[in-house]
């Protein structure tokens, strides 16, 4: 049941997952581009029932409307971020995210406490700057979903995402500014996704890449950076955005669960392949190989030891504690001979299946109520 290279070679563009040279081979964005056009391919559709016919997204609509909040005024702006004290501490908790010892043959060897602190603050930039950059994605596809999906009721539920996106974008992109000094451009691999998932025509495809699969890691990856930071405005700014990104995976599970309900095992397995893309592109993205030529470091020489780094697998895998339970909600994991269930074996993500989907556990994000990280296992 492992994937082919054939298979692979046509689904995600190359024949093993861990072609290290074939992910640094794709170019990385230029920093001066301004605009980046995406053609949208898929038709608008107007619906004249506007009979109550969905009540579950009726009343996730019901909670967008209630739990609105405003990025200007409920954020304590005036606060001073000592960027280094805060990471330096973030760092005495975890560690670098990477273990030293792993890369005892490369200039990493050399580095010293100023290197390491250096590098966990441009991880902080790269990391909040790919938030930011995924935001606007989930910006621009939630405004394409108003516009192709045949329902009343999620029409109105999708609106209010797209003011939760506008947030979003808003304070990732002041806090960047204002407490950073500045950002990452976007990884060419986060970018290739997010085009991958404008461009297709069929409408259930912008739910399951966005909703799904790119919204699925960052509730996990902003879980991940809430329990671990102590700096109170992005501890915050985490927790405002959690509350809205819940009900955003929810109803990206909600709609999906009936329509993959009722498609054939051909059409379900173009929806398998597409996770199964969408995954690997995320986990190529997490490289971070921007970050290691900053520091002067060539990606060549790091990142073949990053993909087996246990301590970087743990957090990789975490990435996915979303994903997969909300995969096998939609039915994707089993159909056609469990083909996405071998995938995300292999991928080593499988652990997650069992845990709640987030069409179930959304509430639990509410403004006010305790969340935590999901657990590795
Ligand atoms: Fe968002
Ligand atoms: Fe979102």
């Amino acid at each position: 049941m492992t994937i082919t290279h054939e298979e692979n070679e046509a689904i995600i563009g190359r024949a093993s997952i861990n072609d290290i040279e074939a992910i640094l081979a794709t170019p990385l964005v230029d920093p001066n581009e301004v605009e980046h056009v995406v053609k949208n391919n898929a038709d608008s559709i107007f619906t004249w029932d506007y009979s109550l016919a969905r009540p579950q997204l009726r009343k996730l609509y019901e909670k967008a409307k209630t739990g609105q909040w405003n990025g200007t005024t409920d954020l304590p702006w005036d606060m001073d971020v000592d960027v280094e004290k805060t990471v330096a501490e973030d760092q005495a908790l975890i560690g670098n995210g990477i273990d030293p010892n792993w890369y005892a043959e490369t200039p990493l060897a050399k580095w010293g406490d100023k290197e390491w602190l250096e590098f966990g603050i441009q991880s902080r930039k790269w990391s909040l700057s790919q938030f930011l950059h995924g935001e606007q994605g989930a910006l621009i596809c939630t405004a394409k979903i108003t516009e192709t999906v045949p329902w009343y009721d999620a029409k109105l539920y999708a609106s209010t995402q797209v003011v939760d996106e506008a947030r979003h974008v808003e304070v990732f992109a002041r806090y960047l500014d204002e407490k950073l000094g500045g950002g990452y451009p976007i990884n060419a691999h986060l970018e290739m996704l997010l085009d991958d998932i404008i461009n297709d025509s069929r409408w259930d495809f912008t739910y399951l890449g966005m909703q799904i699969m790119v919204e699925g890691l960052a509730l996990a990856a902003f879980g991940y950076l809430h329990q671990l930071t102590n700096e109170p405005l992005l501890k915050q700014l985490l927790r405002y955005v959690m509350s809205d990104e819940a009900r955003h995976v929810a109803f990206g599970v909600l709609s999906l669960k009936e329509v993959y309900d009722g498609m054939s095992d051909a059409e379900i397995k173009d929806r398998q392949e597409f996770a199964y893309e969408a995954s690997i592109r995320m986990r190529d993205r997490f490289l971070q190989q921007e970050v290691w030529r900053h520091m002067g470091v060539d990606p060549k020489v790091v990142v073949p030891l990053m993909v087996n780094d246990p301590g970087r697998k743990m957090f990789q895998q975490l990435l996915f504690a979303k994903i997969v339970p909300n995969c096998k909600k939609l039915g994707l994991l089993d159909r056609n001979d469990k083909w996405l269930r071998h995938r995300f074996e292999e991928m080593g993500v499988i652990q997650f299946e069992n845990m709640e989907n987030t069409g179930e556990e959304y509430l639990q994000f509410e403004l006010g109520k305790e969340v935590g990280a999901p657990a590795a296992n």
